[in-house]
């Protein structure tokens, strides 16, 4: 498919009217400069909500929710961002621009895979080939595999030798870099070794079929790791990849539903029954950007996860997940399976048929979200239901698609067996909370007011401050942006750059982001345990880098570089504004202040 060109993503600003667009969607009013709504984002009555036709800007004074069109777009239809900059096109009549050189940017891209796909065949022609194959050959036999699915897989074997992957590449200096930063071959005291040692080989390939990354199983229980993962790299992000996606599609003859498994052995084992709508997550959670995929794939996403209590916290935390990115023809739905089985054991006992039995019977989201949360409180005691009260309309407010929503609240209501406006008056009294440590990164609560512009009136009466005042609010906002701007680059250390650097240097307070920045740009490639390492000393950054480390940003790298970069302008702002507001307040004379403000106008003419 061809890419979208930049200069035409670049040029949309100018050839939309953003009051246009969003007044179709939320009725806006004129108020100044700006045109006014209540927020469509976090609700409420007030008009937080202000959208600049000179700027083409919106963004909320509550929320802290900003952005231009696209982003409005993207969240508002809940659409990724092509999708988005297509609705747009749509609505205003313009004909997107198409790159017709759709090479990629990035030339280690085209190598690297090229690498992956040699390393692939390598590791497969071991299987055949090695003197060592039969123990690799007897467990794929032990397993049940057949020769046909082991081929389908394109399974290998990497011997119990150290150096044999080594070695087959020694000639090509080139190659042999690219197998360290690829995590295939490894830097050790006594010189470099092969990373997959003694395992069952299990490329992982991306939607279109090219290898991008290995798992790798360990043959005996004794061993530490039972599989092993190459590294993440510019070809391979975990949270963005499905195992098994390329021959769901490749094999399938409809794709009316998807079901979502745990393992690589669950995926393989489902095709040879000739389950083959089948996709595995690679050891993590379901990200949004799986869900994202998965809903641009089927109709029906079915989490299948093993009956045991972790099987039961994945499948709460998919749903989580889930709530936001539903929307209109996409359906969740959650699959137990009986505890101490997984889908590769229990197609085994079973029958196919009678799994695919099950996969028509999974239970709805809205069941298990009921479900999970009755059994998390005493739903007989009034205090328990007004706990559960509480806690389903929270998430029910995360959900974007609005006739969802509203079935949902309706569904709630019949649970508890209150009417619909008890309940909707119940949501809308709560005040915007963080769910879970994930959530917590979208709600940080951000006030952007007087980012931009200086209150006069509020300078009028500086003398009489009291001399010691709680840390204003733009110190902690200031704190809540730093942690934003952390997080995203410990998810995308591509967002570093030497614009970026200079940028950071120039704020105050922003030590630890700099150093950040500083080594990202020396790797991009660098994992988040070795960017925060450097602060291994200092106790207290090193725990709170480590904890923004778990959060993940539900957003694309494209996005995040946007918000990365609104952030940051954000911040020089307020900063800006901080330094004229403790100026006017330090300037003794009535005459200094109004040369001061003087200043701020003329600057504010000119900008
Ligand atoms: P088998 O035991 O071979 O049947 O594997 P499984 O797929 O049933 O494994 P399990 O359900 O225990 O784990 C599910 C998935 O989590 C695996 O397919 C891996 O992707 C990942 N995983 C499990 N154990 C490890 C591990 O030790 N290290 C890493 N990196 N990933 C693991
Ligand atoms: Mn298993």
């Amino acid at each position: 498919m061809p890419y979208i060109s930049q200069s035409f993503i670049d040029d949309l600003p100018n050839q939309i009217d953003i009051v246009d667009l969003i007044n179709k969607r939320v009725p806006l009013k004129k108020s100044g400069s700006d045109y006014r709504a209540p927020c469509p984002f976090h609700g409420g009555k007030n008009r937080n909500f202000a959208v600049n036709a000179h700027k083409q800007f919106y963004h909320c004074f509550k929320c802290g929710e900003s952005g231009g069109a696209i982003s409005f777009i993207q969240k508002f239809d809940n659409l990724d961002f092509v999708e988005a900059i297509e609705t747009i096109a749509t609505e205003c009549g313009l004909t997107i621009e198409y790159d017709s050189n759709s090479t990629p940017v990035d030339p280690r891209i085209e190598r690297y895979r090229a690498l992956s796909k040699k390393v692939g065949e390598f590791y497969m022609s071991q299987l055949r080939n090695s003197p060592a194959k039969a123990k690799a050959v007897d467990y794929a036999k032990s397993r049940g595999l057949s020769g046909e699915i082991a081929k389908r897989f394109e399974l290998g074997f990497a011997t119990p030798s150290n150096k044999d992957l080594l070695l087959h590449f020694k000639d090509n200096e080139q190659e042999l870099a690219d197998l360290k930063t690829l995590g295939l071959v490894k830097e050790g005291q006594y010189g470099d070794y092969d990373f997959f040692r003694d395992r069952l080989m299990f490329p992982i390939h991306n939607a279109k079929g090219n290898i991008i990354a290995f798992g790798g199983r360990a043959f005996d229980k004794e061993v530490k790791a039972k599989y092993l993962n190459s590294s993440e790299s510019v070809i391979f992000s975990k949270s963005r990849e499905l195992y098994g996606l390329y021959h769901a599609r490749k094999n399938s003859r409809s794709m009316d539903y998807m079901l979502v498994v745990e393992g690589y052995m669950d995926v393989v084992a489902l095709h040879q029954a000739g389950i083959t709508k089948v996709v595995a997550t690679l050891g993590t959670a379901t990200s949004t950007e799986h869900l994202q995929i998965l809903i641009r794939t089927t109709n029906v996403v079915v989490f299948c996860f093993d009956g045991d209590e972790a099987g039961r916290s994945a499948a709460w935390k998919a749903l989580q997940n889930s709530l936001s990115v539903i929307k209109a023809g996409a359906t969740f739905k959650f699959l137990f399976l009986p505890d101490g089985e997984d889908p590769d054991s229990l197609v085994k006992k079973e029958s196919a048929k009678a799994f695919e039995k099950r996969i028509s019977k999974a239970q709805t989201l809205s069941q298990f979200l009921f479900d999970h949360l009755q059994a998390e409180v005493d739903f007989n005691t009034i205090e328990g239901k007004t706990l559960f009260l509480e806690k389903a309309t929270r998430l029910i407010k995360l959900v974007n698609y609005k006739a969802y929503q509203q079935q949902l609240m309706q569904g709630l209501a019949q649970v508890v067996d209150q009417n619909i406006d008890q309940v909707r008056s119940i949501a809308e009294q709560q005040a915007p909370q963080a769910q879970d440590s994930s959530a917590v990164y979208t709600d940080i609560d951000v006030d952007y007011e007087h980012l931009d512009e200086i209150d006069m009136s509020s300078f009028s009466d500086s003398r009489h401050y009291p001399p010691v005042r709680k840390p204003p609010a733009s110190q902690v906002n200031m704190k809540a942006l730093m942690s934003k701007m952390i997080t995203l680059l410990l998810n995308y250390p591509t967002l570093a750059d030497s614009t970026t650097e200079v940028r950071v240097r120039a704020i105050e307070n922003s030590q630890v982001l700099l150093e950040l920045v500083r080594s990202a740009q020396m790797n991009e490639d660098i994992s988040q345990s070795e960017l925060i390492k450097p602060f291994q000393d200092k106790q207290g950054v090193y725990n709170r880098l480590q904890q923004l480390c778990t959060l993940e940003p539900r957003l694309s790298e494209v996005q995040a570089r946007d918000e990365f970069l609104a952030i940051l302008t954000a911040i020089e702002n307020q900063q800006k504004s901080e330094r004229i507001k403790s100026s006017i307040h330090h300037a003794h004379t009535l005459k200094d202040q109004q040369k001061i403000m003087k200043g701020i106008l003329k600057a504010k003419r000119k900008a």
